[in-house]
């Protein structure tokens, strides 16, 4: 209920202006929300982990926005090192204008971030840009087959589409948005979340297991041995701000551990969908309203 709320709120451009001009939202901004992108990088790989870098943004409409988008794309790359990632939202780069438009400008960031040993993973938005995505994913990955895309357990027909990612870098999360039809209760997700990963371990492509939940982080690993799978043949994906203990327990065992972080402006649908996660947070978000 308070997660419907929340997500609701998050399309909100009323909340949107309450929220982003509260100064005592600064500090859940950023737990979740890295202030410096190059230093934010530097002081993760330090410690041996891996990242993943998003410039926010997401539901453009208006042409220039998106080529202002894949600018900063372009300028983030100069600031990472071989080996990173960058997390892309399709509607930022004119997914809602056309397939086209969002298929030319991720792939303009595909070409660039090779040149850097920097793969691009295709974040998964809202359930009516599913079919959009996976179209684009897979026309990029003729010229770029290392590109990756997230796949949303909560979505029912995840399993059949894990299935159809043969080969491919995917990302598996349990999900953080709505869709009609989406499982809600937090057993059916686990399980699709489970099913999804048999077959993403079982296959020939890349599995990156998003996910800080305990329980789903002691299946990867028993699903990675008994599929054969070193230490180089999966990762595993945590948030910035969310369980960085965990981050550099799981690195210092040896695993894979990439951190997506997220930085710029345009926080503030990110953030709701972070406090959607854990309510728990809401008192920030409560005290940042009735402050106005
Ligand atoms: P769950 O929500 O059950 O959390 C398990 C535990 O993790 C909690 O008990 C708590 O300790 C901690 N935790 C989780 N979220 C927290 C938060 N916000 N604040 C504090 N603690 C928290 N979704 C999507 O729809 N499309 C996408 O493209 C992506 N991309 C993506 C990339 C990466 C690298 C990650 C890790 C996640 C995503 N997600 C996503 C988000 C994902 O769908 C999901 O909403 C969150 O990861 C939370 O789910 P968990 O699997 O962590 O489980």
């Amino acid at each position: 209920m308070l997660r419907q709320a929340l997500l609701a709120i998050s399309k909100s451009r009323h909340a949107e202006r309450l929220v982003t001009t509260s100064p005592l939202t600064a500090d859940v901004v950023r737990r979740y929300v890295a202030d410096d992108i190059g230093a934010a990088v530097a002081g993760l790989t330090r410690v041996g982990l891996l990242v993943s870098a998003a410039h926010l943004g997401e539901e453009v409409t208006e042409r220039a926005q998106t080529e202002r988008a894949v600018a900063d794309y372009l300028a983030l790359l100069d600031l990472l090192p071989p080996g990173a990632d960058v997390s892309v939202k399709l509607t930022a780069l004119g997914l809602r204008l056309s397939e086209q438009v969002a298929h030319d400008h991720a792939a303009a960031i595909c070409r660039a971030a090779a040149a850097k040993d920097v793969t691009v993973t295709l974040d998964a938005e809202e359930h009516d840009t599913i079919a959009g995505l996976h179209s684009v994913h897979t026309a990029l990955r003729r010229d770029h087959p290392d590109v990756g895309v997230v796949v949303q357990a909560y979505l029912p027909d995840s399993l059949e589409r894990c299935e159809k990612l043969g080969g491919a870098r995917v990302r598996l999360c349990k999900g953080a948005y709505t869709a009609p039809g989406a499982y809600r209760r937090a057993s059916d997700i686990d399980l699709s979340f489970v099913r999804c990963l048999k077959i993403l371990m079982a296959g020939t492509g890349y599995p990156m297991v998003a996910t800080h939940d305990p329980r789903l982080l002691r299946i990867a690993s028993t699903l990675a041995v008994l599929d054969g799978r070193d230490a180089t043949g999966f990762e595993y994906q945590m948030l910035h701000g969310v369980r960085p203990d965990e981050q550099v327990r799981l690195a210092g065992l040896g695993s894979r551990v990439r951190v997506y972080v997220p930085y710029g402006s345009d926080w503030y649908a990110y953030l709701m969908r972070r406090l959607a996660e854990r309510p728990g947070n809401l008192a920030f978000f409560l005290r940042s309203l009735a402050s106005r």
